[in-house]
């Protein structure tokens, strides 16, 4: 069996591949098409970098499972399961916002033991392994200790859907600027969002309708930094699509409660 440190190693060498297809990309130039939903972008870097991980995780692990965006889930008996989303960020990536990164989940037995989120413009590798905490370039980071909103720096983000969960959203929104709080970011990467509430530079993050690939790293490096990271009702997430409240520790439960409409409000996604 590949010991932990291992695997992280391939996860950070399958970031640096898609790392260098991203940049080509876009200084190069790519193609952008949309999958049904003309706001649901992919762009040829999007394919290519979801290439690279899968084909260098399947050179080391062969039986490994693997569930990408673009590519989808191949079964499999092993108890290792990859989570990627090789370009999270893509609209910011298509309209040549330089700010989105590759994020790579590596599940034991369903469990997240290694997480790695890669931003290639910042030259910024957020990681954590089981057991390891959580780091940024090497340097351990850790969750902000805020306990007041008027200290807090917040994130949100809005999924492709639109109507009820924006309306939802958008009343979070509200309800926050009414704690007073010092500001909201929204940008466009979830996994980054995680990975910048992991290193304390946000306080709060927030969003509606997130799928296990957008989130499996970025929830982890979060936690494994001492925040706690659950869906609406307060629950560990899973792989299933979710409601996610993430926050440093004093401040999560007061924000599930500031949120408790999304508690009571069916799921619609
Ligand atoms: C999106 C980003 C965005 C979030 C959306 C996601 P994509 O992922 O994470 O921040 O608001 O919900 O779908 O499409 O860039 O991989
Ligand atoms: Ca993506």
């Amino acid at each position: 069996m590949p010991s932990i440190h291992e695997i992280l190693e391939i996860a950070k060498k399958a970031a640096a591949a898609a790392r260098a297809v991203q940049i080509k990309g876009l200084t190069e130039g790519h193609t952008v098409t949309h999958k049904g939903r003309t706001n649901d972008l992919v762009t040829s870097a999007d394919l290519e970098s979801e290439r690279v991980i899968r084909t260098l995780v399947h050179q080391h692990y062969p039986d490994h499972g693997f569930l990408g965006e673009e590519s989808g889930h191949s079964s499999s008996e092993s108890p290792w399961l990859w989570v990627v989303d090789p370009i999270d960020g893509t609209t910011n990536y298509a309209r040549g916002i330089p700010f989105f990164c590759s994020s790579i989940a590596v599940r034991h037995e369903g469990r997240t033991v290694v997480g790695v989120v890669d931003n290639p413009i910042a030259g910024e590798t957020f990681w954590a392994a089981e057991g390891q905490g959580a780091f940024l370039n090497g340097r351990p980071i850790q969750a902000s200790t805020a306990e007041k909103f008027t200290e807090a720096l917040m994130a949100t983000g809005f999924y492709y859907d639109r109507g009820r969960n924006i309306e939802l959203t958008l009343s979070g929104i509200q309800k926050f600027y009414n704690q007073g709080i010092m500001g909201l970011r929204r940008l466009g990467t979830c996994a980054m969002d995680l990975c910048y509430l992991a290193a304390g530079r946000f306080d709060g993050y927030f969003e509606i309708g997130i799928n296990a690939w957008d989130f499996a790293a970025g929830e982890f490096i979060a936690r494994q930094a001492g925040c706690t990271v659950t869906d609406e009702q307060g629950k560990p997430l899973g792989m299933d699509k979710s409601y996610i409240i993430a926050g440093s520790p004093q401040l999560h439960p007061q924000m599930l409660e500031i949120l408790s409409d999304w508690r009571t409000t069916p799921r619609v996604f």
